[in-house]
């Protein structure tokens, strides 16, 4: 039990390391778009810390846009600002060419959008994130619910096996499938096929799109950078 704890309090300390270390890429006058999760939580309090140099920022998920204004940051709708300098945003699975698995907190499409929307895309993780294969964390895909089942069976005939997410409705009002048991060898392809079918309204895998600096909080203290 005790054990269990320290292992948590670990990984926080992990995300709050890698967390400051984005700090760095912060310049003045930026603006700055924010994904979700806990990770990006430790990445908006740290923040906080040096607010002044930050113009604007734009917001992947009603829960990020809670806590940006709660420490006073300024929210603006994406479609406002001319350019989003910066992205900041974590994921639930990486590999080593900085693809993707995103939305375990189900804030794929907006995390999606904001992504390519902005001129940098800086990934933060700790290094359980960190795999060889994607697909052993099951594949968010974000459905318009009426396309539930048609979706499901496309998916099945990929080779997935599709879980709906009970009780969630995305800030988009639709449900999540989360898919396991798809063998990712290549995610790129994987990302264009479901991006083909209909119903489907974004899936959680950003190879298209992929990070453009993946910073890696390593359980010996160090900072891995990937870019
Ligand atoms: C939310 C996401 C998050 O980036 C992902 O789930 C990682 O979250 P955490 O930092 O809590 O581990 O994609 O939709």
């Amino acid at each position: 039990m005790f054990f269990h704890k320290k292992e948590i309090q670990n990984q926080q300390q992990l995300k709050q390391q890698v967390a400051q270390a984005a700090l760095d890429y912060i310049k003045p006058g930026m603006v700055v778009g924010i994904g979700t999760g806990s990770t990006v939580n430790c990445f908006i309090d740290a923040l906080a810390q040096i607010k002044h140099k930050v113009e604007l920022t734009v917001s992947s998920s009603d829960e990020s846009t809670k806590r940006l204004k709660e420490h006073g940051f300024e929210v603006v709708d994406l479609n406002y600002p001319n350019k989003v300098d910066i992205y900041i945003d974590g994921a639930d699975e990486a590999n080593k060419h900085r693809e993707l698995i995103k939305g375990g907190g189900g804030a794929l499409t907006r995390e999606k959008i904001c992504r390519v929307s902005s001129e940098k895309f800086v990934c933060i993780i700790d290094e359980s994130k960190l795999v060889t294969r994607l697909g052993s964390f099951p594949l968010p895909v974000e459905i318009i619910p009426m396309a539930r089942s048609y979706v499901a069976k496309a998916l099945v005939a990929l080779g997935g096996q599709p879980i709906y997410r009970e009780g969630f409705t995305t800030d988009n009002g639709n449900i999540i499938l989360d898919v396991h048991n798809l063998e990712i060898d290549n995610p790129l392809q994987l990302e264009r096929e479901l991006n083909q079918i209909t119903g489907i309204v974004c899936n959680g895998l950003f190879a298209v799109h992929a990070a453009d600096v993946m910073l890696i909080a390593k359980n010996d203290g160090d900072i891995e950078i990937i870019k």
